[in-house]
């Protein structure tokens, strides 16, 4: 089984921003201010308005070639292929991809605080927003913040410990928990495999890095993942 992690470099050439490159989010942004509780408590407006923005651009994005390469990979191979995703945009499944590990959320859903309901999110979600299903005032957006905990995590664990092969596409590695996949699966002797526009910080983890855009390095090698399966 392929276990393909995917980042923010994935959905790059589909216009939606990544986080640590040149102008990337973290730069305009304070990530302790708009992706953590303790912010959204002190200013959940602030909040609200980082993440419209966010989801506007969002539905403004299409999948690009590497989203639809991965959703054809996976209709070919089924449940050979486990894709977790960092990103909390709905580009895989908006490729096709059915089967996606969300590990940090989904950008498009709203969130109860208070009942844990989940429901499609309007275009402008602001701190008077009301649970639809029990009327608290305590929405917010469906997405992992810093502090908190990574969802589907037994999930990933599982697939990585059935994993064949590891593949990190468009993401720099510097967040954990998915920032420490690479050396899981080093340690149980598994091929390793970077795509990304450049080296980073965890290439020397890898048996092989790819550089190039994933428009391009992704669907050629999901050619030849094809060709051999
Ligand atoms: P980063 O912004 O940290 O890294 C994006 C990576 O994509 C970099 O290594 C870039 O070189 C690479 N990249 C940029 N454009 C590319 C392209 N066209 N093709 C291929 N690669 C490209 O994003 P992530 O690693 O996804 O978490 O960040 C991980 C987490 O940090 C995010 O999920 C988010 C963020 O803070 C939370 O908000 C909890």
């Amino acid at each position: 089984m392929i276990f393909v992690l995917t980042g923010a470099g994935l959905s790059a050439e589909s216009g939606l921003g990544t986080f640590r490159d040149e102008g990337g989010l973290w730069s305009r942004y304070d990530l302790a201010d708009v992706a953590t509780p303790e912010g959204f408590a002190r200013d959940p407006a602030r909040v609200h308005a980082f993440y419209n923005a966010r989801r506007a651009n969002c539905r403004a994005a299409e999948p690009n070639a590497a989203h639809l390469a991965l959703a054809g990979l996976e209709a070919a191979l089924g449940d050979r292929v486990e894709i977790v995703t960092q990103n909390v945009d709905d580009l895989h499944a908006r490729a096709g991809s059915r089967r996606v590990i969300a590990m940090h959320g989904h950008l498009m859903q709203a969130l109860c605080h208070a009942c844990a309901a989940r429901w499609p999110a309007p275009e402008t979600m602001s701190p008077e927003d009301s649970c639809p299903r029990c009327g608290a005032t305590a929405t917010r957006p469906d997405v992992v913040w810093f502090g908190e905990f990574p969802h589907h995590m037994e999930r990933i664990e599982a697939a990585l410990a059935r994993a064949s092969r590891f593949v990190a596409i468009g993401t720099s590695g510097s967040v954990y928990p998915a920032a420490g996949f690479v050396a899981e699966a080093q340690r149980r002797g598994i091929p390793t495999l970077e795509l990304n526009l450049e080296r980073t910080g965890s290439s020397a983890l890898f048996d092989e890095t790819r550089e190039g855009p994933a428009t391009r390095v992704v669907p050629a090698w999901v050619e030849e993942m094809l060709a051999t399966a």
